[in-house]
């Protein structure tokens, strides 16, 4: 098509559509999107096969809401579900923020967050990890201005499966004014083992200006259906409920992500088998010589460097399917089956990546 062009927003123009984990050939394992690797549970395949088709879904999600309210000790008010806890996030940066205002967060974080900011047509102001791929609270809380409407938290952070702990988070918390609304994207707060880590289940209603995210995409394995929410202070999910796009929870998400709490018990020990095997292949890559960080969510952080396209080919030659960003690979604790050939392919890419290193040093 040839001629004149309507005019569209520059901040969308310049932005790129958030991209996905890439698919799996029928003979590798898709470790890119860190999904969970069980199918679902019967109940929760029962529980949505009678979902009325042709009415709406209830758009205020009032089941699921009760149940979270009773679960986290809040009002129903106090809860916000969306289609997905990345849309919890987008209701909550366009209620709080829009052009001229900052959004400040750690990078290298969650690849949404740029965009959604953009959108919003606010700023985003990314705040460097530290050297070991954590968090950097206090230059976070630095970067605050009075043009910071909305600071996001993400523990474990997703990609560099980093923890933020109790102390760190309680400091921060004190440094920001309470003007500034903190996110805690909580995604993959089931999978966490250690207990100086923070949780957002101790922390509501000790902030004014907290919002805990959390989904049921990752320890749930309801990814594909869309649900995740927000427990914060009403006014503020009030708001999220106005920037919300209207109808977007479907009948059957919600009904799955009910059936799920009632079967907690089941899904957490799927979760505690998870995060073992995380550990006991983080062990073996520490073995292997990685210098990985520790992992607290369902994924593992490989720092690649310079050598990162030609790792992730190597992973996928051994029928791994990685999450190429930057200067690393994540990738994503899936079925037992892949352990063998991640672990293979990882050797393969530490042998090189330190055969650099000593060549570099010898130059
Ligand atoms: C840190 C983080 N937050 C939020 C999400 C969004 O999850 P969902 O929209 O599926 O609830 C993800 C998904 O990968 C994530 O890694």
């Amino acid at each position: 098509m040839s001629g004149s062009r309507v005019r569209l927003r520059a901040e969308v123009e310049n932005s790129v559509p958030y991209r996905q984990g890439k698919p799996a050939a029928a003979d590798a394992f898709k470790l890119s999107s860190n999904e969970n690797p069980y199918e679902p549970l019967p109940a929760v395949v029962e529980a949505i096969a009678d979902s009325p088709l042709n009415r709406y879904p209830d758009g205020a999600a009032t089941k699921l809401r009760e149940r979270l309210a009773e679960r986290w000790g809040v009002t129903v008010g106090e809860v916000q579900v969306g289609a997905g806890s990345v849309s919890v996030l987008s209701q909550l940066i366009s209620a709080a923020a829009g052009p001229g205002d900052e959004i400040v967060y750690a990078w290298r974080s969650f690849e949404a967050y740029p965009g959604l900011v953009a959108v919003a047509g606010a700023t985003s102001v990314q705040v460097p990890n530290t050297a070991d791929h954590r968090h950097d609270l206090t230059a976070l809380a630095a970067a605050i201005t009075d043009r910071t409407r909305l600071a996001i938290v993400c523990s474990p952070n997703n990609p560099t499966g980093t923890a933020v702990t109790k102390t760190e988070f309680a400091q921060f918390m004190a440094a920001v004014p309470t003007s500034v609304l903190v996110v805690l994207d909580e995604a993959y707060a089931e999978f966490v083992t250690d207990a100086e880590a923070v949780d957002g289940t101790e922390l509501v209603h000790q902030y004014p200006n907290l919002v805990v995210l959390r989904t049921f995409s990752k320890a749930y394995g309801l990814a594909g259906l869309r649900v995740g929410y927000a427990i914060g202070p009403e006014y503020v999910m009030d708001a999220a409920r106005v920037t919300a796009i209207p109808l977007s929870v479907i009948d059957q998400a919600q009904r799955a992500a009910i059936v799920s709490l009632d079967n907690e018990p089941e899904l957490l020990d799927r979760v505690a088998r998870l995060s073992a095997l995380r550990d006991e292949v983080w062990r073996a890559l520490q073995a292997q010589g990685w210098d990985a960080p520790r992992p607290h969510g369902n994924f593992i952080w490989l720092p690649t460097g310079a050598l990162t396209d030609w790792a992730a080919e190597t992973l996928t030659a051994h029928g791994i399917v990685s999450r190429s960003l930057g200067e690393g690979l994540r990738v994503s604790i899936g079925e037992q089956a892949s352990v063998e050939k991640l672990l293979r392919a990882a050797q393969e890419v530490v042998s090189e990546l330190r055969t650099r290193a000593s060549t570099a040093t010898l130059d």
